[in-house]
């Protein structure tokens, strides 16, 4: 997703106390110790800050890499207040140098494919990317993932499999499942698939 340019993103993103200006070198995020778990490729953040209000115990990072999508996540947040909420305007590239051994679930939701075969290295869940994320994670190694792209889903299961994670939950079509479909919430572009009557491919994985 890109958005044609918004004006004053830049300023509205700089002066918004729940964007990280400075996130590989401010060190502490949030003043509790409660679990981190964080998006890459928010979107406009309907998913991440819906959760943060769902749950206070847990804090939430949302990242996003273009300007123009942010800023409507930070518009968003104008009104209202989540200590336990935090963004950061960032390519999934420089992952590793903002966070080590601090995060307890990554979520990649409706992430770009990528579907020629000569880009696969940048799909978020590509080898690639599933070891740059090792050094994230605190202790186990969570990642919820959920796509409508049936390439990309079986890609990345071959992908988690290769990086050795575990399948914990897996759906062919989430919608039919009710035990997953009880605590979801859905994303920008779910909501457009789902009114479509597309299936949601969605998986669970953890490593050790
Ligand atoms: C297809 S949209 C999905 C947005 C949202 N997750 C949803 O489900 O509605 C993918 C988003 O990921 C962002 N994105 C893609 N590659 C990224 C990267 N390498 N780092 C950070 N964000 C990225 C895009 O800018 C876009 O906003």
């Amino acid at each position: 997703m890109r958005l044609k340019n918004v004006k004053g993103a830049k300023e509205i993103i700089n002066s918004s106390p729940y964007v990280i200006q400075n996130p590989k070198t401010d060190s502490k995020i949030f003043p509790n110790q409660n679990p981190i778990q964080i998006e890459i490729g928010m979107g406009k953040g309907d998913f991440i800050i819906e959760h943060a209000k769902k749950n206070p115990n847990i804090n939430y990072i949302g990242i996003e890499k273009f300007d123009s999508v942010l800023v409507r996540a930070v518009q968003k947040l104008h009104e209202v207040e989540l200590p336990n909420l935090k963004l950061i305007r960032m390519d999934a590239e420089e992952i590793a140098d903002c966070f080590n051994r601090e995060i307890d679930t990554l979520y990649l939701n409706f992430s770009d494919p990528w579907p020629k075969k000569r880009h696969s290295k940048r799909r978020l869940t590509s080898p690639y990317f599933l070891k740059k994320y090792d050094s994230i994670f605190k202790d186990k190694k969570q990642i919820i993932m959920k796509t409508d792209n049936r390439e990309l889903f079986e890609f990345s299961l071959i992908s988690f499999n290769e990086e050795n994670y575990q399948i914990k939950e897996i759906s062919f079509d989430l919608y039919q499942n009710e035990e997953y479909l009880k605590n979801n919430i859905q994303t920008e572009y779910e909501k457009k698939f789902v009114s479509k009557g597309f299936p949601i491919y969605y998986v669970k994985v953890v490593k050790k």
